[in-house]
């Protein structure tokens, strides 16, 4: 079977309210047009027919590079109109499916479902649910033997017509040769002067074919997003049905409600995540992590029996096993923490290896430095990497001992064992095993006296 999935994305979402075409409007980080892309993809598409309109070069510049095949529909002249603009790109013999840009949710199950009901003899099959409320939805209008013969649009509908809840959630899949026979033959006459796709069902009826329908296992795989309160509705849905999906696999959620997946989660055994965490991207967390309340992780790896206290920030790290890290710290991208390394308070660590076993515990900043092992970082410590134009990096040997408040001025290396003072600037290479130290020697001025207030004039 050849799949040509068609995307109908060339609407303006006037509700959105936003200068950012409806299909790129984001949910769970990404662009909805991206999801109904990525289902697209995974139930092995042959072609992606996307059809654009509104917004036409910024959709297609979000995408670039990709194996989407862009169509224009200009102007907008409905569904039916939309689909015939991907006629070129149709052969007879192909299985068409249409989805919708701005319906991100559906399910690829429910999809195949949809398509295991078209071949060449039962050319057309629906995805319809029912709903309470099915006010604004085309209604599937069935026969007294519970055949469907058409779909009306709520516009069109007579007065009985409107009380139907089985509704057509756009979502259909065609037959190649019928589908170029039918968009022929649609025109729009109708209520809103639009050729409807939604009228193909009743040619097919006249044509003696029998219209197959089914329907998604949660509502949620059909609900278009058409203004900011449903794209947040569905962020909810979808949100939480990611928290449930890290709890089947054992972590536990302090509230289901309060976490936020952008992107891609792997989990080992028996981690525990605290309220309002954000992960994005790609994140992986080995067995018994655990993250605190408010941490933001973006793809981030972080192994076995390693913690993330309250409040830390972390972009493009991997943290080793065992590791503490936070509250309060902020992460950059490039570093790399080995196993049982202690990262504190107010502390920033920027493209930088730290070795096993190290601390840095305290309102320090780290940047483009390699550390080894079991360093240990005095408060106030920090890595003066940048000469105004240029970054340097700092070299630590194992087993340093910087005192606290200290400035490493870079390019430098400390060398291994060797111990800094408190409160020394260091300019030049620091020997190993040494104590070394750069300060004024403390002295007393004795009498010294406080100065007085000068009298007002
Ligand atoms: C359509 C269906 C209706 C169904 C509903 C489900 C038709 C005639 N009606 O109605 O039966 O219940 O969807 O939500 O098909 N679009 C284009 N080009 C166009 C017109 C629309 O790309 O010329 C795109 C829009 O961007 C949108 C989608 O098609 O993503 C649906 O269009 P819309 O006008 O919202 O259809 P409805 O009137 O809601
Ligand atoms: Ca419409």
């Amino acid at each position: 079977m050849t799949l040509k999935v068609v995307i109908l994305a060339a609407g303006k979402g006037t509700r959105m309210r936003s200068s950012l075409p409806k299909v790129l409007q984001p949910l769970a980080g990404r662009p909805l047009l991206a999801h109904v892309v990525a289902t697209a993809q995974a139930l092995v598409a042959d072609d992606i027919l996307t059809i654009i309109g509104h917004g036409a070069q910024s959709v297609m510049s979000a995408f670039a590079p990709s194996n989407i095949t862009w169509v224009e529909q200009v102007p907008q002249l409905g569904t039916g109109h939309a689909v015939q603009q991907a006629l070129p790109h149709i052969a007879a013999n192909d299985t068409v499916l249409i989805l919708y840009g701005d319906v991100p949710l559906t399910s690829v199950a429910t999809l195949r479902d949809l398509l295991s009901l078209v071949d060449s003899k039962q050319p057309l099959a629906l995805l319809t649910i029912k709903l309470d409320n099915p006010s604004g939805y085309g209604r599937i209008v069935r026969d007294q033997h519970h055949r469907v013969v058409a779909i009306v649009e709520q516009k069109d509908a007579q007065s009985d017509q409107l009380l139907i809840n089985e509704v057509n959630t756009g979502i259909m899949a065609v037959h190649g040769v019928q589908l170029q026979a039918w968009l022929s033959r649609l025109t729009n006459q109708n209520a809103q002067g639009e050729y409807y796709l939604t009228d193909m069902i009743a040619m097919a009826v006249a044509d003696g074919f029998v219209v197959q329908t089914t329907s998604p296992q949660a509502e949620m795989e059909v609900l278009g997003v058409n203004d900011k309160f449903q794209l947040q509705a569905l962020e909810r849905e979808y949100q939480l049905s990611q928290a449930k999906r890290l709890m089947q696999q054992g972590v536990t959620l302090l509230d289901a409600n309060r976490l936020d997946i952008r992107g891609e989660v792997e989990v080992g055994q028996d981690v525990e995540i605290d309220v309002n965490v954000i992960l994005q991207g790609k994140v992986v967390l080995g067995n018994q992590v655990k993250i605190g309340a408010n941490v933001i992780l973006h793809n981030v790896e972080v192994a076995d029996g390693s913690v993330i206290h309250p409040f830390s920030h972390l972009e493009q790290v991997k943290v080793g096993a065992h590791c503490r890290i936070g509250p309060y710290a902020r992460i950059r991208p490039s570093t790399d923490l080995a196993d049982r390394v202690h990262v504190g308070n107010f502390v920033e660590i920027k493209n930088a290896q730290v070795g096993e076993g190290s601390k840095i515990n305290h309102l320090s900043y780290i940047g483009d430095t390699k550390m080894g092992c079991g360093v240990n970082i005095g408060a106030g410590t920090i890595t003066c990497n940048y000469d105004g134009v240029n970054k340097h990096q700092t070299l630590i040997g194992d087993r340093v001992f910087v005192g606290s408040d200290s400035q490493l001025v870079a390019p430098v290396t400390i060398e291994n064992d060797a111990t800094i003072g408190a409160g020394s600037t260091i300019t030049k290479t620091v020997p190993a095993g040494e104590l070394t130290l750069s300060r004024s020697k403390q002295m007393t001025i004795k009498g010294w006296q406080k100065p007085a207030k000068k009298p007002r004039e």
